[in-house]
């Protein structure tokens, strides 16, 4: 799947972010190694640390059902600025996939792409990664 293609599908996604206290959406659309896509959106809370980014949306749903290998992701928000993903959003995304290639979107579809590597340098892992 072209990138343009997984960042529209991370807008689809946005539009349905729960984001009533900061009033910032963001979309995710996570495809994995068979061709799947996941989508995600930030879920904001009232107790505010319980938010969930839109990627770890994305993640979790995957994970939830079955799909663990990941190819790329993409990431929209609000924002005038390309949307990097958080560091506890780079942490779980490392967890999975620490090769996988993040699109970064702005609020006009523009893009650029990094490795989650670039991202993430010397990432905490338990497990023997590359
Ligand atoms: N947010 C994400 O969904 N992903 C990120 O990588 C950064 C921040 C959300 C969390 C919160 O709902 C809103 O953006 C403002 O921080």
């Amino acid at each position: 799947m072209e990138d343009k293609e997984l960042v529209n599908l991370a807008m689809e996604a946005k539009k349905r972010a729960y984001a009533p206290y900061s009033n910032f959406h963001v979309g995710a659309a996570l495809l994995c190694e068979n061709g799947e896509v996941y989508l995600g959106c930030n879920i904001e809370n009232a107790a505010y640390g319980s938010t969930n980014c839109a990627e770890r949306t994305a993640v979790f749903n995957a994970i939830s059902f079955g799909n663990r290998s990941f190819k790329k992701i993409a990431i929209v928000s609000d924002g005038d600025e390309y949307t990097y993903p958080c560091g506890v959003c780079r942490q779980v995304l490392s967890e999975f996939a620490p090769n996988i290639e993040v699109i970064m979107a702005n609020n006009k579809g523009e893009f650029i792409k990094e490795t989650l590597c670039e991202l993430l340098p010397h990432i905490f892992s338990l497990k023997k990664h590359n």
